[in-house]
């Protein structure tokens, strides 16, 4: 790549020969320039580093200032790192390095470097914020003046990412197009990593996939518009949720109706309505006294009274959403019930915190045996992840990754399968393998919701050397998931189903094998 500068004077007005030819910046020129002006022409430091600088590729020009066109350094390999770099960017032997060393010990002070270490600029003839600013400030007038085109020094490892010069949009756009050229920074750029980080890695047929669901998102429609196209591609291979998303994802199961509102109405008109509020959506009081009817004419059967986990007994009453929602007519519009026929196992963290843990508990009083287990649930879901990485049933070794949306008790529930493998059944495992988190919380309140990745990794929940593959963005998943969705659909093919809840005796004895194995 070339760019074009303008040569500049020695004191004497005369230009060297050395600024005509050569192959460096602008900023850079400059500030061999102003070394010039220390190392006088007598000092045998100024007559070596001419040479070894220049060699013979110096061609004389006349003229108090000539525009010579000149190359970009070329970025350093790894093996010549800046420290190891000469003052063009080309490799220099050790020798050289010491004489730099030297000449630039006396070049300028911290203080004439604006306070920047030295070694953060190698010899100090990179551009950088370092280095003389009125010298600086004067080159960069000299090159408006002479019209010169002003090029950044773009040689520096943190100006590797991609240049910031979206498409303009006009309305033709795809997701796609959007999320990889218009999402460039913030929350936005966030977003397009996730997007990216899902499609292109997680999602990898060796990786299984964990998603956990928190906030109130099945009333606002994102189980029909995601969860089950997701569910259905192979994308989600095992969920834990809150009791709440599984409940309300039930209205739509036996096609009861949600609707827009807004969140302005007022609450005691609503009551007297009969008309119940999660924030902008309103549905009918009596949503909820038939959803809660469903659950207990179910939960009253006899496969249901036993001890068992929460993915054995989502599984059942997914079976029997999805015979309602065939009575009923209806396709694809119960989380629960896609689940179930997908064979993907669907946990909950705490399953007394909903309408469907207060059925089970009503129908305790009347003498019911149904009892959510919450040991089977977390051998269960560490199993799974065991199995994730040791490749359970093909042989190999595979990944897991965990997709939190929001976060709260789900999330902790998800990560907490390593801790589990490793701290408290000692199963030697490093950590969860990919992180992607959608969430408003924030990490500085000592919340889990909002806790970092990185903090994750003190504790064994995510592998260390896996994170840089961990992405959280703060939005509301309600606008995150569907792009991602929309995403990852639009970028791959459908994954066969790993039918999960299938497996869960074979990742059962997985798990306890290597716990016997780990304690013998
Ligand atoms: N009827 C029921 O069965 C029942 C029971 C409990 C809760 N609920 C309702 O279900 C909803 C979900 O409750 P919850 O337990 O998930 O707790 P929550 O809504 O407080 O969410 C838990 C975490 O997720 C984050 N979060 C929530 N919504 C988000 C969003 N849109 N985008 C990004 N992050 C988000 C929060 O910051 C928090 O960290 C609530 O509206 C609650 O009132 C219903």
């Amino acid at each position: 790549m070339t760019t074009s500068g303008t040569a500049r004077q020695d004191r004497d007005g005369a230009v060297p020969l050395f600024w005509q030819s050569l192959s460096f910046e602008v900023e850079e020129r400059d500030s061999f320039g102003s070394i010039l002006r220390e190392a006088h022409p007598g000092d045998p430091c100024f007559a070596n580093i001419l040479k070894r600088k220049l060699g013979r590729k110096a061609e004389a020009r006349d003229g108090p200032a000539v525009p010579v066109h000149h190359e970009r350094p070329r970025p350093y390999s790894k093996s010549e790192t800046p420290s190891r770099m000469g003052i063009f960017g080309r490799a220099v032997t050790h020798d050289q390095i010491m004489t730099d060393k030297r000449h630039s010990s006396h070049q300028s002070s911290s203080r004439d470097r604006g306070g920047f270490k030295a070694s953060r600029h190698g010899t100090g003839k990179r551009s950088s914020a370092a280095g003389p600013k009125a010298a600086q400030k004067k080159a960069a007038e000299e090159r408006e003046a002479a019209g010169a085109r002003h090029v950044a020094a773009e040689s520096s490892r943190f100006l590797r990412g991609a240049r910031i010069a979206p498409r303009r949009i006009d309305g033709t756009e795809t997701v796609v197009q959007l999320i990889d050229g218009t999402f460039q920074a913030y929350n936005s750029g966030r977003l397009r990593e996730a997007a990216q980080l899902f499609t292109e890695k997680m999602l990898e047929p060796d990786v299984t996939v964990g998603m956990t669901l928190t906030g109130a998102l099945t009333p606002a429609g994102l189980g029909m518009s995601c969860l089950i196209p997701l569910i259905e591609a192979g994308f989600v291979d095992w969920i834990i949720s809150t009791g709440a998303n599984l409940y309300h994802d039930t209205h739509f199961g036996l096609g009861l109706a949600m609707h827009r509102g807004n969140p302005t109405e007022s609450d005691v008109v609503l009551r007297e309505e009969g008309v119940v509020r999660i924030y902008d959506i309103f549905f009918d009081y009596d949503v909820l006294l038939s959803t809660d009817a469903f659950f207990r004419q179910v939960i009253r059967g006899r496969e249901f009274q036993r001890a068992m986990s929460s993915a054995e007994f989502h599984w059942l009453c997914g079976k029997y959403v999805d015979e309602r929602g065939r009575v009923l007519g209806l396709k694809d519009k119960s989380l629960l019930a896609t689940a179930y026929r997908c064979g993907v196992p669907i946990y909950t963290s705490s399953p007394g915190d909903s309408s469907i843990g207060m059925n089970v508990a009503a129908l305790a009083l009347e003498g019911g045996k149904c009892l959510i287990d919450p040991n089977q649930d977390v051998n269960e879901t560490a199993s799974i992840v065991l199995g994730a990485k040791r490749g359970v049933g093909k042989g190999t070794a595979g990944k897991s990754a965990i997709m939190i949306m929001g976060g709260g008790s789900p999330k902790n529930f998800a990560l907490q399968t390593e801790p589990q493998i490793q701290e408290v059944l000692g199963i030697d495992e490093k950590g969860h393998d990919y992180f992607l988190q959608v969430t408003d919380a924030r990490p500085d309140t000592g919340g889990l919701s909002g806790a970092t990745p990185a903090e994750a990794v003190s504790w064994g929940k995510i592998d260390p050397d896996r994170l840089p593959d961990a992405v959280v963005c703060y939005l509301d998943s309600t606008i995150a998931l569907p792009l991602l969705t929309s995403y990852a659909l639009a970028r791959r093919k459908p994954r066969a189903l790993k039918r999960l809840y299938d497996k869960r005796p074979a990742l059962m004895e997985r798990l306890k094998a290597e716990f016997r194995k780990a304690n013998a």
